[in-house]
């Protein structure tokens, strides 16, 4: 079923939210029957004096509300002396002017969007295949259903990239998000002025999704280092179902992830961001979620159920076949775990299962490495403490520390 936002609505409550942010009214009700008054005093008076007001934007302002900045859109002037005092009307702008792909709103219900026809870029079988494979483990697509996947994957198209080839560059407009299909990739961040190489992708993930999810400026330069191949996504393709889609996750997590003793360090727009990238696993009983002496390159926190972490002391996995795992730990919901072997860059320090069904959030090394940084002293805190575990239990020391 859909139903049919009258044409204006968006705006006229948009603006008026505006009003009343700025204006902090007590009595919201009585500031809600001024506004309405006034705003169709104004607009009686224009029809007297015949003027269309759409044609010509006048005094007050169409305000893009839902942008995180709260930006006037400079179209219709700067903010005027009379702003000072009582508020004004304002005048209903339905062509809001996009100043530049950075500076647009982040409005995932924006019915333009939706007006436009569906993206498809035909493939043969073999490029669906290979597209599937490639996409298998992209966190950013798994709470996706059937349908939204397969327009997502409709609407990606193969590009052949050569060794040394700018993918990105930094402060550019977001044109696609990327998929590896093949290839070496560096990423380079300016630190002041300087390109700073500061991580790379091995035929393996995806990158791009910043830029298209917060309408920001390119955050990073992305260099191929070998002849490559990416399935890239246009950007309304993927504003229209990845941010949509984020959009919903926030509402679903926004209370879980405040209880979250982790992330007490993190801002609520930095929260929003760990949402907007984690994706859900279910496990069921005994399911191994985490190997011992893996390479590990995802972090989780439990949503619910229990999940159990043993360990076998010896280094070797030959002589860890014939060894008995020891539980030396149980996390439950609100808790994480696979942190260590990320902040230690070691393999896995130990197992991980699931005692009963398990639903677990999970988000990968690189948005654990951007997000989580102001989380580390609770990490590092609590890696302190496996080591006094490991002796209690062990009766020795172990060098899980090291370089944590
Ligand atoms: P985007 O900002 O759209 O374009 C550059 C991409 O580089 C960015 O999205 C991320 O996907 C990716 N990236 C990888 N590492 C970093 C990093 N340390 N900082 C910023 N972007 C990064
Ligand atoms: P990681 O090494 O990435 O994978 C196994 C996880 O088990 C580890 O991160 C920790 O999150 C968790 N763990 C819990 N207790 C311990 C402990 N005493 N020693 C090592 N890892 C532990």
């Amino acid at each position: 079923m859909s139903i049919e936002i009258p044409e204006g609505l968006t705006e006229l409550l948009q603006s008026f939210t505006v009003e009343v942010l700025r204006n902090q009214p007590r009595d919201l009700l009585e500031f809600a029957l001024q506004y309405f008054t006034q705003l169709k005093d104004r607009e009686t008076k224009e029809a007297s004096f015949g003027n269309d007001q759409n044609s010509a934007p006048r005094i007050g302002k169409a305000v893009n509300f839902i942008d995180e900045a709260m930006q006037i859109d400079s179209e219709n002037g700067e903010e005027d002396d009379e702003d000072d005092g009582d508020f004004l009307a304002p005048v209903i702008n339905r062509y809001i002017r996009r100043a530049s792909v950075c500076a647009e709103a982040f409005n995932p219900d924006e019915d333009d969007e939706d007006k436009e026809p569906w993206i498809t870029h035909p493939k043969t079988d073999e490029q669906r295949q290979r597209l599937q494979e490639a996409c298998r483990d992209i966190l950013l697509f798994k709470n996706l259903d059937a349908e939204e996947i397969s327009q997502v994957l409709d609407a990606m198209f193969e590009k052949v990239c050569t060794d040394g080839e700018h993918i990105i560059d930094q402060d550019d407009d977001g044109d696609n998000f990327y998929v590896i299909q093949s290839g070496t990739f560096n990423i380079f961040v300016k630190v002041e002025n300087a390109e700073k190489l500061v991580g790379c992708y091995d035929n393996r993930g995806s990158f791009g999704e910043l830029a298209l999810m917060y309408n920001t400026p390119r955050a990073a330069t992305i260099v191929a280092t070998s002849p490559g191949a990416l399935w890239c996504l246009d950007r309304l393709t993927f504003r229209r179902i990845i941010v949509k889609n984020n959009a919903k996750k926030r509402k679903l997590y926004e209370a879980f992830m405040e209880t979250l003793p982790l992330l007490t360090s993190l801002e609520l727009s930095e929260r929003m961001k760990v949402v907007d990238v984690i994706s859900t696993r279910i496990y069921s009983d005994t399911q191994q979620i985490i190997a011992q002496g893996d390479l590990a390159d995802c972090f989780y926190i439990v949503e619910s159920g229990q999940v159990r972490i043993t360990m076998k002391r010896s280094r070797t996995k030959k002589e860890q076949e014939e060894e008995e795992e020891v539980e030396i730990a149980s996390c439950s919901r609100g808790q994480y775990f696979g942190e260590l072997a990320l902040v230690t860059n070691k393999p896995r320090a130990a197992s991980a299962y699931a005692v009963g069904n398990v639903k677990c959030l999970v988000m990968d090394v690189k948005a654990f490495e951007r997000l989580l940084g102001p989380c580390m002293d609770i990490m590092k805190r609590n890696i302190q403490n496996y080591e006094e575990q490991l002796v209690a239990l062990f009766g020795c020391s172990t060098d899980i520390q090291q370089s944590a």
